[in-house]
This record gives structure tokens, sequence and C-alpha cells, in this order.
């Protein structure tokens, strides 16, 4: 998102105003945005809020020009990285299908040669509409053009289906892959991520503080650079829906039978979750309170990692996860070798610092000849380091 130029077009519906946090998400990742917009968009967002969140004045008709030298619907649609519609009413779906250009926002659609991405949003009856369908069919079949699912929910009018506009991350999320430059290779990636849970009665568990966001942030990225990527994940916190298969499991010996089950056909697999070594014997009843102390045996969970080595081709690229409270590079060195990784992501853990559940991460790479220490950083912004690092030793392993 970093220094790319967006034409943020707003149509006429109340759902405006989500656009607002959309312009602050995209402002917030660096990127240049111009706002343009329908005169109907101004009786749900006036042209103050606009020009307070994106630095600029926006544009509402097709006389109104940032730059005199420059003819504004051709440079908003042409000189840009992206356009993105967020609310697009019927109307403008209907007028972008048949070219038709008779305000700012369909004349930039009709000049554009940037990538357009629409967020459509409307009743569910004009969302059904045949000519709404057909609208949408014939835009989705142009090269270029790009859609955002509405969303199922409460409507504005009241009632409830489908037209309601996508959340702004999700919006979001479909930008930042349309601005992410593809990998030649698309190859199918296996994640894993967030805690197992093994249980000791119906209502407790052994399990740890990992919130999954790292191993989210490798798929998400993975699937950026235009992986085909399945995540496994133990239960999370955040269930927000990703743009590609997750399947949650709860306990090691699930997650394992989920992993061995997909790690044959994937090129890359990547086990960032934290997984429990130990489980013990679940208790069918809740286990009482009995006024003494109590002993739990715990048995080995399956080193999932370990099992998958015989069922992977020897061309995939195996990445495994370390965290170590001591001799990090020893231990960690001694895991690539015993688990066959081409990579190990090596972290230090102590009771002051748990990365597991922490929004950031210091880590050190390791393979067998190299080793490369990181900055602490974003789990956001080190999952994407790493998606490109991975995928690239995955097409150097592959062309050997
Ligand atoms: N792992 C696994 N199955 C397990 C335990 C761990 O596949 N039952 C994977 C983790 O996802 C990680 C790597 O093995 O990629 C190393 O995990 P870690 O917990 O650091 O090490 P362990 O192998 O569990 O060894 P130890 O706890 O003794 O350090």
């Amino acid at each position: 998102m970093q220094g790319k130029h967006i034409t943020l077009a707003v149509t006429g519906a109340i759902a405006a105003y989500k656009a607002i946090h959309l312009l602050r998400l995209f402002r917030e990742a660096g990127a240049e945005v111009q706002v343009i917009g329908t005169e109907h968009s101004l009786h749900f967002v006036g042209r103050e809020t606009w020009e307070a969140l994106s630095g600029r004045p926006p544009l509402f008709g097709l006389w109104e020009t940032p730059d005199p030298s420059k003819i504004p619907h051709i440079m908003l649609g042409q000189e840009v990285d992206l356009v993105v519609v967020a609310p697009a009413t019927a109307n403008m779906l209907a007028k972008a299908a048949c070219g038709i250009a008779d305000d700012l926002v369909s004349t930039v659609l009709l000049a554009a040669t940037a990538p357009v991405l629409f967020a459509p949003c409307m009743n569910t009856a004009m969302w059904e509409h045949p000519a709404t369908r057909r609208n949408v069919e014939t835009l989705a079949a142009r090269p270029g053009i790009h859609f955002v699912q509405c969303a199922e929910g409460k409507l504005a009018c009241g009632t409830e289906g489908k037209g309601r506009l996508a959340e702004p991350p999700t919006i979001f999320e479909m930008a930042e892959f349309l601005l992410t430059p593809k990998r030649p290779e698309r190859f199918r990636w296996l994640i894993t991520a967030g805690a197992t849970r093994e249980y000791i009665d119906p209502v407790r568990f052994l399990s740890n503080g990992s919130s999954g966001l790292m191993g989210r942030s490798i798929a998400d990225a993975a699937w950026r650079l235009g992986g085909e990527v399945t995540l496994v994940t133990g239960p999370v916190a955040d269930t927000t829906p990703r743009p590609y298969p997750v399947h949650t499991v709860t306990s090691a010996a699930e997650m394992a039978t989920a992993v061995n089950e997909q790690v044959p056909l994937c090129d890359i697999l990547v086990m960032s979750a934290a997984v429990a070594d130990h489980a013990p014997v679940k208790s069918v009843a809740k286990q009482k309170k009995a006024g003494g102390d109590i002993s739990l045996t715990l048995h080995s969970t399956p080193d999932i990692l370990t099992g998958t080595i015989p069922l992977m081709r020897p061309d995939a690229l195996r990445v495994g996860f370390a965290a170590e409270t001591e001799d990090l590079i020893k231990n960690a060195r001694g895991k690539r070798e015993r688990k066959k990784l081409d990579l190990i992501v090596a972290n230090l853990v102590s009771m002051e610092l748990d990365p597991l559940g922490s929004q950031t991460n210091r880590v050190t790479l390791i393979t067998a000849d190299a080793q490369e220490e990181l900055p602490l950083m974003p789990k956001r912004e080190l999952g994407t380091l790493l998606a490109v690092k991975i995928h690239d030793m995955a097409a150097r392993k592959r062309s050997r």
C-alpha cells in the first residue's frame, strides 16, 4: 500500500459512512487516496469529512479538477494503481456495465485502465433483480474488474438479507491483494496457526496463549502473492472470515489428522501452530473438587511435523517454528535437523516475553547454511516478509 495511488469512488448509499473507515485504512497503510463521488453521495457524507481524512479536496463533478493541466476523469482512472467503488449502488453498476458516462464516477469508470474493485451495496430485491445480476456478470467478465461480495444481514431499510456493504477491512484486504504483484509459481500452501486445546474434562483444558496471528499473517500474505492457501488453526479469538479455506481443529491429534490429510498435495508446509506436546486423558464427567491436590497423567501428543516427513514430496518446502527459553540457536538448529526442515523460524520466550499472544515478534531465520536475525516487528509485517522468503526458497528448491 505504501505510496500507492487509489481513487476511492463513493456513490449514494447510506453505507457511504463505512467508506470513511476504508479511507482511514488506506491512509494508515501509506496510500495516497483521491476521493471522488456522485452528487447523491453528498447526502450521506459531506465534502469536509473526505477532505479532512484524505488530505485533499474530494471531487464530485466532471468540471472539478485537482490539477488544471490534467483531465480529471482520465487521470483518476489511468494514473492510479487502483479504483475502488465503495459503496457501489445498483445504479452505478448498471451505468458501468453499459458504459454510460454521465457523471464523474461513471466517466472515470469508463476511462479506467487501472484495475477496478466494486463493493456493491443495495436492498436485497435490487441485488437479486435480474438486471443487477446481469450487470454484475457483465462487469465481472471484463478483465481488470473485481468484486468484493456484499454481505448478508440487517439492511438500512429495516429488512434482512444480502446487500450490505462488505466490512471495510474485507474491502481493504481485497485491495491489498490486487495491489500485490503475483508470483509466476502458484504454490499450494498448508499453514497451521494458533494453540491446540487438550481437554481434561468437558470444561477445562491445557493450552497456551498463541493467538494464531503469526500463522494467519503468513497465510494472508501467501494468498496475496497468488498462492493457493489452506489454513489449519486451533481455536482462536479472531474468527474474521478469510479469503481461503480455514479448518478449525481443537486438539493436537485433530490437527495431526487435518495436516496429514492435506500435506501430500502441498508445495509448502508452514507449521507455525503452538501444538501441545502433552495431553491428559479426557474425563467424561467434570472433575469435582475433592479438597486436596490433584495430579494429572499426561501422554505425549503426536509430533505433527515429524509425522509429515514421509508424506511430503521431496521437492516440497518444510518450514517450522522454534520457541526456546535458552540456547535459541543451538536448540533451533537441532530441531531443524531432527524435523528435516528447510527453514526454522526461531524466537526466544520467557516469563517476561511471550511472543505467542503478542502483536510483534523478533525472530532468527535458520537454514542449512545461513542464519539471519530480524528486528522486532509487527507480526503482520513479519508474515509478509516470511511469505516472500518462503515462496522464493520453494521456487529455488523446485528448480534444483
Ligand atoms: N510441533 C509439531 N507437533 C508437536 C509439537 C510441535 O508439529 N506436537 C511443531 C511446531 O509447530 C513447530 C515445531 O514443531 O513448528 C517446534 O515446536 P516447539 O514447540 O518449539 O518444539 P517441540 O518440538 O515441541 O520441542 P520442545 O517443546 O521440547 O522444545
